[in-house]
């Protein structure tokens, strides 16, 4: 990628190379909207196709997992929606979150850093995050009509630019010195999730699973993992060919499909 840090989103260039490059998706922007979750699922509910992107430069109210606020401020940071139509059963849905964070993941790498996955998909550039995944979907029993893959990559907000609540624990592309325009970015992404989700259709999660395993940032780790009222301990062995997290508890182990997870210190 060349540097041009600072460049602002361009929605043409970036639409004329997703064409010149063959690929399905197809982007929608503009540069104020509330969430671009809210937008592409508003889209995906009047039959929106499959691979349309809907951006923006800021989000007025965007979203993260956990009823979480997303910030966003203007013009600085990727906020980046997805229509997937997956031929996928119901019960494989969370395998789409695993696979959009092998698609950051990827692009990251391709953009000069070292990042790793956090189940279930934070990504992370020396324990700061960089970067986050919201999935929503809409599903008759057993099938899945829509799914929205949302995405936030902190690319240019400078540390002392985030909240004081996360100037510790969040960064950017930026500030970890890799200087990417938000464009090359979003088309990074692009033919990545393009990618994965061909490779999950066709092959199954099993085929993406060792790639996964290896970017995560928890194997071999103590923690604890939180799903609804319920939590448990143990130590992370990784992914199955299912895309369940498993864990190594006091009573064997066990598979978790969903849940969020802290590391325990002092363990
Ligand atoms: C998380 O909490 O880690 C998930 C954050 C997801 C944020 C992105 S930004 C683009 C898309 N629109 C939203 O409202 N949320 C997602």
């Amino acid at each position: 990628m060349e540097p041009k840090p600072d460049a602002p989103f361009s929605a043409g260039e970036a639409s004329k190379t997703l064409v010149n490059r063959g690929l399905r998706s197809r982007l929608h922007w503009m540069p104020e909207v509330d969430s671009t979750n809210r937008w592409a699922m508003d889209e995906a509910e009047r039959g929106a196709l499959a691979f349309q992107w809907y951006v923006a430069d800021s989000q007025s109210a965007g979203r993260g997992r956990l009823g979480r606020t997303w910030v966003s401020p203007p013009e600085k940071n990727l906020y980046a929606s997805c229509i997937l139509r997956p031929n996928l059963e119901l019960h494989q849905a969370p395998q789409v979150s695993l696979a959009t964070a092998i698609a950051v993941h990827r692009t990251l790498t391709e953009c000069y850093v070292k990042a790793g996955i956090k189940w279930p998909n934070d990504l992370q550039i020396g324990g700061r995050k960089v970067a986050g995944i919201l999935n929503e979907i809409r599903a008759q029993p057993e099938h899945i009509e829509a799914i929205v893959v949302g995405i936030g990559i902190n690319v240019g907000t400078a540390r002392d630019e985030f909240p004081p609540e996360l100037q510790a624990i969040a960064t950017s592309l930026h500030a970890e010195e890799s200087p990417v325009s938000r464009t090359e970015v979003f088309l990074s992404l692009a033919r990545h999730l393009e990618n994965v989700m061909l490779t999950l259709e066709q092959a199954g999660f099993e085929a993406l699973r060792d790639e996964w395993n290896s970017a995560c940032v928890l194997r071999g780790k103590s923690v604890e993992v939180l799903f609804g009222a319920e939590s448990r301990q143990g130590v992370v062995d990784g992914l199955d060919k299912d895309g369940y997290l498993l864990l190594q508890t006091t009573h064997g182990l066990e598979r978790i499909v969903a849940g969020d997870v802290t590391v325990r210190k002092n363990v």
